[in-house]
């Protein structure tokens, strides 16, 4: 079964053997690796361009030097800075998704790319894994409704999205080397849906295979997962592209479906796709056919987005730094931010009244756009909180900002610009180049070590810093109309390449919440970061608002949301657990320990784990306030033909301010044959309503939304009978119940 995404996938696919038919060996095995650190060998004899890939999820990455990690140091790379997917998901808005998939093809574009190594769609599975902040949810019907038009808004662009990591990246310790143990029910549940929906609904061009294993396998190398469920029943046509030092074995990525070999060492002949593998071609191991199917995918996606034949004239040229790109980011930014409590309506701040204004913490200075690892990004700008703040305010308020709490430097090893700290044992610090390595886990093992111990290290030096710098931020959190503090995670500890060691906020800041607590009540306590954290003062505080890394505008939304000119609408698209050790990875350790790891839990993932557990999260699934409120009535339920459910029902503002309600709709079994959690998002609308109107919701529930994978035999079944349909203003507040009877 072939997808036919082109109108002329005929006449393309004539071009592509008669190209393929005038290739030598050596041309075709030229194609199937890296000639440089982001780009693929060309044919240059036959008009092959190479193929210009760049990261990544939050902009268009720096140039970097065709065989070193290093910066080319040019001026001319700056780019818009995205919100995070983790900010993207939290707007539960797919428009905004489009959007944002839009400006990411068109920077990238602009920039001259042809694929574009994004959108990161891992479910996170653990609150502590490192590259949370680039991944957008823990429910699969989530990432799968934001993640289509992200990338079709991409591909709009002539460029092709890179759908990454497939599958189930859901750690970074060992990330090159864990082998993952997974049940096939929750992979095609849980892990499978999003990249189902990327292939089949949003026709990526291409997708990245994961570093780690899946059931045994390096994924580069999975004839299950890229042979038997991704081309043989998704019927993906499209290119296949290694993580960067993905490929471990020449024959078994020769001999399955992987096309492109890209990796972090300059030694591309050595590529095992390169040299190795012409080498078992000709003493007859492996067949030259292989290699042909590979050139096949990867001349279809370059015809696709128009690198070859007639239409190279029509390709979408791009633009970055646009105003309208900016004007974009700052709308998701606006509706990413979520209020997570909001007593005594400490929020908004009427302006008028503030002629002095205290922040407190690291967070209200910082720029997030340079770290992380693969997703950093050279911004064109960057307004944090504190600048908009004072742009919002002007000069007639006085804004006083104190540090609060110190945060050591990020001692890195190496320079600034390697991308993950589990690779950077690896590199000559010299020359940025990287060397190969008998042993390369063994290396990133003791990278990891000599990270844990610098950890410790800080810990002793926070503290005593802090001692002075606590006092100064009581002291002026005294004397101020309002009090703000920004404090949370950074990328020191939302990044790629290692995960976190715990969900506590880090450099003491509980402690300084706490103390700044007793003399203000009314402090606003916000937070910036990329995952889940701890607030055991959270019963104290009146207001929290908390964001995601919002991108180059995160300064301006959030100083809009603070003085009440955007009326917050985020909501979680991930459970916010009171403590680790109420998450399922907490209680079964199989997450963050090397070697292997078995994902128990199956189906239990994020608000599932909670539900079954009847544990109470510190924030649910969904949950986000407003500054105004919407009640809900009037659902109505009619099952067509007993396939499919079509419900209607009323959300009212009943407030005084303009918002929009996230309305999710979840599905119960009642009764079923077999384990199922005990609800499951399926269906959700944002409605954004004026003080006292009302809207009507009608949303379809098909019969896929009531099924669930049966092992035995190896497809979806939606079983007949009765359903519960809850709608709520998250996964725990149910504000409407209705009974669906399926034939
Ligand atoms: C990351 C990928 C990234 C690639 C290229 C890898 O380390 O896992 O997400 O696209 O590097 O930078």
């Amino acid at each position: 079964m072939r997808i036919n995404t082109d109108k002329n996938a005929k006449k393309t696919e004539k071009e592509i053997e008669k190209l393929l038919g005038k290739m030598t060996l050596d041309e075709k095995i030229s194609m199937i690796h890296g000639a440089a650190l982001f780009k693929s060998g060309g044919v240059e004899r036959l008009g092959i361009p190479g193929i210009m890939t760049s990261d990544g999820p939050m902009g268009v990455r720096e140039e970097f030097m065709s065989d070193r990690w290093i910066p080319a140091g040019n001026n001319d790379d700056r780019v818009s800075y995205l919100p995070s997917n983790s900010a993207l998901a939290s707007t539960w808005n797919p428009r905004r998704a489009y959007e944002m998939g839009k400006v990411l093809g068109a920077e990238a574009r602009g920039r001259g790319k042809d694929v574009i190594l994004a959108p990161g769609i891992n479910i996170k599975r653990s609150p502590l894994c490192g590259r949370n902040f680039e991944y957008m949810s823990e429910d699969p019907k989530l990432v799968t409704t934001l993640t289509v038009p992200f990338i079709k808004g991409v591909q709009e662009n002539d460029v092709a999205a890179c759908v990454k990591h497939f599958a189930a990246n859901v750690q970074e310790t060992d990330r090159l080397m864990v082998d993952e143990e997974i049940d096939e029910r929750t992979l095609y549940e849980i892990y499978f849906p999003a990249f189902k929906a990327a292939v089949q609904e949003a026709k990526s061009y291409s997708i990245m295979a994961a570093y780690n294993k899946v059931n045994g396998y390096h994924c580069c190398e999975n004839k299950d997962l890229l042979d038997v469920v991704l081309r043989g029943e998704w019927g993906y046509d499209g290119a296949v592209i290694s993580d960067w030092g993905g490929v471990h074995k020449t024959k078994e990525a020769a001999e399955c479906s992987l096309d492109l070999e890209m990796s972090v060492f300059p030694d591309f002949d050595e590529y095992l796709l390169a040299n190795p593998l012409k080498e078992l071609i000709e003493k007859g191991e492996i067949s030259e056919e292989v290699v042909d199917a590979k050139v096949r995918n990867l001349l279809r996606m370059m015809f696709r987005i128009k690198m070859l034949g007639k239409q190279k004239a029509e390709r979408k040229a791009g633009a970055y730094n646009t105003p309208e790109h900016r004007e974009m980011i700052l709308r998701t930014a606006e509706e990413s931010m979520i209020l997570l409590k909001n007593e005594k309506q400490t929020l908004p701040l009427n302006p008028a009244k503030i002629k002095k204004l205290v922040v407190i913490g690291q967070n209200a200075a910082k720029i997030h756009s340079d770290g992380g690892g693969s997703a950093e990004i050279k911004a064109l700008y960057e307004i944090c909180p504190l600048m908009g703040l004072k742009c919002y305010l002007g000069g007639n308020a006085e804004v006083r900002y104190v540090k609060g709490y110190h945060v050591p430097e990020k001692r890195k090893t190496f320079d600034h610009n390697w991308q993950a700290d589990s690779l950077d044992d690896l590199k000559d610090t010299t020359v940025g180049m990287l060397v190969r390595e008998d042993d390369v886990p063994e290396a990133h093992r003791k990278g990891e070590e000599e990270r844990l111990a610098q950890l410790e290290k800080d810990k002793a030096e926070i503290h005593e810093k802090n001692q002075v710098l606590f006092a100064e931020a009581i002291e002026a959190a005294k004397d101020a109309d309002a009090v703000i503090f920004v404090g949370g995670l950074n990328h020191n500890i939302d990044s790629e390449g290692a995960d976190r060691t715990d969900m506590s906020l880090p450099y003491e800041q509980d402690a300084l919440i706490e103390a700044l607590l007793k003399v203000r009540k009314d402090l606003i306590v916000t937070l910036i970061g990329g995952s889940p954290v701890e607030m055991p003062w959270r019963d104290k505080a009146q207001a929290i608002l908390w964001s995601y890394y919002a991108g180059m505008e995160t300064g301006t939304a959030f100083a809009k949301i603070i003085f009440g000119d955007i009326n917050p609408s985020g909501k979680l698209a991930e459970t916010f657990p009171d403590q680790y050790r109420d998450c399922v990875t907490a209680k079964n350790g199989q997450f963050g320990v090397w070697g292997k790891i078995k994902l128990e839990e199956g189906l239990y993932c994020g608000y599932r784990y909670f539900d079954r557990q009847h544990i109470a999260p510190a924030y649910c699934f969904g949950h986000g306030l407003s500054y105004t409120q919407f009640t809900y009535g009037g659902l109505t339920l009619k099952a067509e033909k007993g396939k499919t459910v079509k419900l209607s029902f009323t959300v009212k503002n009943t407030g005084k301010r303009l918002g929009s309600e996230v309305v999710q709709v979840y599905v119960a079994p009642i009764a079923p044959r077999v384990d199922r959690p005990d609800k499951e998002l399926k269906a959700y609308a944002k409605v954004k309503l004026a003080p006292g109107k009302s809207g009507k919701v009608t949303l379809t529930l098909k019969q896929e939304d009531f099924a669930y994978f049966d092992e035995h035999l190896h497809s979806f079944i939606a079983d007949a009978g009765d359903y519960a349909i809850l709608v709520g203003a998250s996964s725990e507040d149910i504000r409407l119940k209705g009974i669906a009877t399926l034939a």
